[in-house]
Protein backbone atom coordinates (compact mmCIF):
# COMPACT_ATOMS: atom_id res chain seq x y z
CA UNK A 1 0.00 0.00 0.00
CA UNK A 2 1.37 3.31 -1.20
CA UNK A 3 2.08 5.68 1.64
CA UNK A 4 1.10 8.96 -0.62
CA UNK A 5 -1.11 11.57 0.81
CA UNK A 6 -4.30 11.05 -0.49
CA UNK A 7 -7.52 13.65 0.25
CA UNK A 8 -10.56 12.92 -1.12
CA UNK A 9 -13.32 14.99 -1.72
CA UNK A 10 -17.06 13.06 -2.17
CA UNK A 11 -20.12 14.35 -2.73
CA UNK A 12 -22.69 15.06 -5.37
CA UNK A 13 -22.64 17.26 -8.52
CA UNK A 14 -23.38 21.29 -8.04
CA UNK A 15 -21.86 21.25 -3.58
CA UNK A 16 -18.28 22.82 -4.94
CA UNK A 17 -16.35 20.07 -5.50
CA UNK A 18 -14.51 20.52 -8.29
CA UNK A 19 -13.41 24.09 -7.39
CA UNK A 20 -12.26 23.19 -4.45
CA UNK A 21 -10.53 19.78 -5.49
CA UNK A 22 -9.08 22.91 -8.37
CA UNK A 23 -7.86 25.12 -5.48
CA UNK A 24 -6.05 22.24 -3.42
CA UNK A 25 -4.51 20.85 -6.12
CA UNK A 26 -3.03 23.84 -7.22
CA UNK A 27 -2.14 25.12 -3.52
CA UNK A 28 -0.84 22.01 -2.97
CA UNK A 29 0.77 21.15 -6.25
CA UNK A 30 -0.93 17.74 -6.15
CA UNK A 31 -1.60 15.14 -8.52
CA UNK A 32 -5.29 15.45 -9.39
CA UNK A 33 -7.96 12.57 -10.43
CA UNK A 34 -11.51 14.23 -11.16
CA UNK A 35 -12.69 10.67 -11.85
CA UNK A 36 -16.42 11.71 -13.15
CA UNK A 37 -14.01 12.63 -16.20
CA UNK A 38 -13.59 9.17 -16.89
CA UNK A 39 -17.03 8.14 -16.69
CA UNK A 40 -17.91 11.12 -19.07
CA UNK A 41 -15.42 10.31 -21.36
CA UNK A 42 -16.54 6.61 -21.55
CA UNK A 43 -19.84 7.89 -21.91
CA UNK A 44 -18.93 9.71 -24.95
CA UNK A 45 -16.70 7.02 -26.83
CA UNK A 46 -19.96 4.66 -26.61
CA UNK A 47 -22.00 7.27 -27.85
CA UNK A 48 -19.55 8.12 -30.52
CA UNK A 49 -19.31 4.10 -31.18
CA UNK A 50 -22.79 3.65 -31.32
CA UNK A 51 -23.06 1.47 -28.29
CA UNK A 52 -25.97 0.75 -26.28
CA UNK A 53 -25.81 1.84 -22.12
CA UNK A 54 -27.29 -1.88 -22.09
CA UNK A 55 -24.40 -3.70 -23.83
CA UNK A 56 -22.58 -3.84 -21.31
CA UNK A 57 -20.14 -6.11 -22.70
CA UNK A 58 -19.00 -3.86 -25.43
CA UNK A 59 -18.85 -0.57 -22.63
CA UNK A 60 -16.63 -2.99 -20.53
CA UNK A 61 -14.18 -3.70 -23.38
CA UNK A 62 -14.64 -0.03 -23.92
CA UNK A 63 -13.58 1.18 -20.32
CA UNK A 64 -10.57 -1.53 -20.40
CA UNK A 65 -9.03 0.13 -23.48
CA UNK A 66 -10.19 3.79 -23.41
CA UNK A 67 -7.64 6.09 -24.79
CA UNK A 68 -7.84 8.90 -22.36
CA UNK A 69 -5.41 11.62 -21.52
CA UNK A 70 -5.70 14.04 -18.72
CA UNK A 71 -3.71 16.94 -19.66
CA UNK A 72 -1.90 19.56 -17.04
CA UNK A 73 1.51 20.56 -15.74
CA UNK A 74 2.03 16.66 -13.84
CA UNK A 75 0.55 18.46 -10.91
CA UNK A 76 -2.18 21.05 -10.11
CA UNK A 77 -5.58 21.64 -11.73
CA UNK A 78 -6.74 19.90 -14.93
CA UNK A 79 -6.27 21.97 -18.75
CA UNK A 80 -7.24 19.65 -21.06
CA UNK A 81 -8.63 15.80 -21.58
CA UNK A 82 -7.79 13.82 -24.35
CA UNK A 83 -10.29 10.82 -25.70
CA UNK A 84 -8.27 8.79 -28.86
CA UNK A 85 -5.82 11.57 -29.17
CA UNK A 86 -8.48 14.44 -29.51
CA UNK A 87 -10.00 17.32 -26.96
CA UNK A 88 -12.82 16.69 -25.33
CA UNK A 89 -12.77 19.34 -22.57
CA UNK A 90 -16.00 20.83 -23.25
CA UNK A 91 -18.21 18.09 -25.41
CA UNK A 92 -18.12 16.18 -21.70
CA UNK A 93 -19.19 18.87 -19.73
CA UNK A 94 -22.95 18.55 -20.56
CA UNK A 95 -25.47 17.19 -18.69
CA UNK A 96 -26.47 14.63 -21.30
CA UNK A 97 -22.97 13.25 -21.10
CA UNK A 98 -23.14 13.37 -17.07
CA UNK A 99 -26.86 11.51 -17.42
CA UNK A 100 -25.34 9.21 -19.94
CA UNK A 101 -21.78 8.85 -17.27
CA UNK A 102 -24.40 7.50 -14.43
CA UNK A 103 -26.31 4.91 -16.56
CA UNK A 104 -22.88 3.49 -17.30
CA UNK A 105 -21.73 4.42 -13.61
CA UNK A 106 -23.86 1.64 -12.20
CA UNK A 107 -22.10 -1.03 -14.31
CA UNK A 108 -20.04 -3.28 -11.64
CA UNK A 109 -17.54 -4.37 -14.35
CA UNK A 110 -17.40 -0.92 -16.12
CA UNK A 111 -16.36 0.41 -11.75
CA UNK A 112 -13.73 -2.64 -11.92
CA UNK A 113 -12.10 -2.13 -14.96
CA UNK A 114 -11.52 1.95 -14.00
CA UNK A 115 -10.29 1.00 -10.90
CA UNK A 116 -6.41 0.47 -11.15
CA UNK A 117 -6.77 3.73 -13.35
CA UNK A 118 -7.82 5.79 -10.74
CA UNK A 119 -5.45 4.32 -8.19
CA UNK A 120 -2.40 4.87 -10.42
CA UNK A 121 -2.89 8.60 -9.49
CA UNK A 122 -1.62 8.07 -6.12
CA UNK A 123 2.19 9.66 -6.80
CA UNK A 124 4.27 11.95 -5.29
CA UNK A 125 4.06 14.47 -3.29
CA UNK A 126 0.07 13.79 -2.95
CA UNK A 127 -3.14 13.32 -4.43
CA UNK A 128 -6.84 15.17 -4.29
CA UNK A 129 -9.61 12.72 -5.61
CA UNK A 130 -12.72 14.07 -6.65
CA UNK A 131 -15.88 11.52 -7.21
CA UNK A 132 -18.43 9.90 -5.49
CA UNK A 133 -16.57 6.61 -4.27
CA UNK A 134 -13.10 7.69 -3.10
CA UNK A 135 -13.23 7.73 0.05
CA UNK A 136 -15.53 4.47 0.42
CA UNK A 137 -14.14 2.40 -2.68
CA UNK A 138 -11.07 3.18 -4.65
CA UNK A 139 -8.78 5.27 -1.37
CA UNK A 140 -10.73 3.57 1.44
CA UNK A 141 -6.91 4.74 3.81
CA UNK A 142 -7.04 8.34 2.78
CA UNK A 143 -5.45 11.17 4.75
CA UNK A 144 -8.29 13.25 4.87
CA UNK A 145 -11.77 12.57 3.70
CA UNK A 146 -14.27 14.97 3.03
CA UNK A 147 -17.73 15.03 1.86
CA UNK A 148 -19.80 17.52 0.52
CA UNK A 149 -23.21 17.62 0.68
CA UNK A 150 -25.86 20.51 -0.48
CA UNK A 151 -29.72 21.18 -0.89
CA UNK A 152 -31.24 20.25 -4.43
CA UNK A 153 -32.22 23.46 -5.36
CA UNK A 154 -28.53 24.96 -4.59
CA UNK A 155 -26.77 22.33 -6.33
CA UNK A 156 -28.97 22.72 -9.58
CA UNK A 157 -28.33 26.53 -9.27
CA UNK A 158 -24.62 26.50 -9.17
CA UNK A 159 -24.67 24.01 -12.33
CA UNK A 160 -26.75 26.18 -13.94
CA UNK A 161 -24.21 29.54 -13.50
CA UNK A 162 -21.53 27.21 -14.28
CA UNK A 163 -23.25 25.60 -17.74
CA UNK A 164 -23.64 29.25 -18.65
CA UNK A 165 -20.24 30.82 -17.53
CA UNK A 166 -18.65 27.94 -19.85
CA UNK A 167 -21.29 28.95 -22.75
CA UNK A 168 -23.70 25.69 -22.43
CA UNK A 169 -27.02 26.04 -23.03
CA UNK A 170 -29.26 25.34 -20.17
CA UNK A 171 -32.42 25.22 -19.13
CA UNK A 172 -32.68 25.57 -15.11
CA UNK A 173 -35.85 23.42 -15.05
CA UNK A 174 -34.82 20.57 -17.26
CA UNK A 175 -31.16 20.61 -15.30
CA UNK A 176 -32.66 20.62 -11.87
CA UNK A 177 -34.60 17.25 -12.90
CA UNK A 178 -31.49 15.76 -14.65
CA UNK A 179 -29.91 16.47 -11.63
CA UNK A 180 -32.14 15.21 -9.14
CA UNK A 181 -32.45 11.96 -11.14
CA UNK A 182 -28.73 10.94 -11.85
CA UNK A 183 -28.29 11.71 -7.86
CA UNK A 184 -30.89 9.40 -6.88
CA UNK A 185 -28.77 6.94 -9.36
CA UNK A 186 -25.92 7.41 -8.07
CA UNK A 187 -26.95 6.93 -4.48
CA UNK A 188 -29.36 4.03 -4.96
CA UNK A 189 -26.97 1.98 -7.59
CA UNK A 190 -25.72 -1.26 -5.20
CA UNK A 191 -21.99 -1.02 -7.05
CA UNK A 192 -20.08 1.87 -4.87
CA UNK A 193 -23.22 4.12 -4.32
CA UNK A 194 -22.89 8.06 -3.66
CA UNK A 195 -22.77 8.02 0.38
CA UNK A 196 -19.71 9.39 2.85
CA UNK A 197 -17.12 7.38 4.32
CA UNK A 198 -17.88 6.41 7.95
CA UNK A 199 -14.79 8.25 8.48
CA UNK A 200 -15.31 11.50 5.93
CA UNK A 201 -16.34 14.80 7.50
CA UNK A 202 -19.58 15.71 5.98
CA UNK A 203 -19.93 19.46 5.47
CA UNK A 204 -23.24 21.12 3.84
CA UNK A 205 -22.11 23.84 1.45
CA UNK A 206 -26.09 25.33 1.17
CA UNK A 207 -24.98 28.27 3.01
CA UNK A 208 -21.86 28.86 2.58
CA UNK A 209 -19.65 30.75 -0.04
CA UNK A 210 -16.99 28.85 -1.73
CA UNK A 211 -14.70 31.25 0.71
CA UNK A 212 -15.95 30.05 3.24
CA UNK A 213 -15.85 26.29 2.46
CA UNK A 214 -12.23 26.76 1.26
CA UNK A 215 -11.44 28.19 4.59
CA UNK A 216 -12.79 25.73 6.37
CA UNK A 217 -11.17 22.67 4.46
CA UNK A 218 -7.83 24.36 4.01
CA UNK A 219 -7.85 24.23 7.90
CA UNK A 220 -8.77 20.47 8.07
CA UNK A 221 -5.70 20.07 5.51
CA UNK A 222 -3.58 21.63 7.63
CA UNK A 223 -4.86 19.46 10.74
CA UNK A 224 -4.70 16.22 8.97
CA UNK A 225 -0.47 16.54 7.05
CA UNK A 226 0.88 18.67 9.66
CA UNK A 227 4.14 18.57 7.93
CA UNK A 228 2.52 20.75 4.96
CA UNK A 229 4.02 24.35 6.46
CA UNK A 230 1.30 26.10 4.35
O1 LIG B 1 -18.40 14.19 -11.04
P1 LIG B 1 -19.13 14.18 -12.35
O2 LIG B 1 -20.39 14.99 -12.34
O3 LIG B 1 -18.25 14.53 -13.49
O4 LIG B 1 -19.55 12.65 -12.56
C1 LIG B 1 -20.40 12.24 -13.61
C2 LIG B 1 -21.03 10.91 -13.21
O5 LIG B 1 -20.02 9.91 -13.16
C3 LIG B 1 -21.68 10.88 -11.83
O6 LIG B 1 -23.02 11.34 -11.82
C4 LIG B 1 -21.57 9.42 -11.45
O7 LIG B 1 -22.62 8.66 -11.97
C5 LIG B 1 -20.29 8.97 -12.12
N1 LIG B 1 -19.19 8.89 -11.18
C6 LIG B 1 -19.11 7.76 -10.40
N2 LIG B 1 -18.05 7.62 -9.55
C7 LIG B 1 -17.11 8.56 -9.46
C8 LIG B 1 -17.20 9.73 -10.23
C9 LIG B 1 -18.27 9.88 -11.08
O8 LIG B 1 -19.96 6.90 -10.45
N3 LIG B 1 -16.09 8.36 -8.64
Amino acid sequence: MSNVPVITIDGPSGTGKGTICSYLADWLQWHFLDSGILYRVLALAAERKGINSDDEIAIVTLAENLDIEFKNAGTGSLVNIELDRKVVTDEIRTEICASGASVIASIAKVREALISRQRAFQEAPGLIADGRDMGTVVFPNATLKIYLTASAEKRAKRRYEQLKEKGINANLRDLSAAIIERDERDSMRPVSPLKPAKDAIVIDTSFLSIDEVLDKISELVRNAIPKLKK
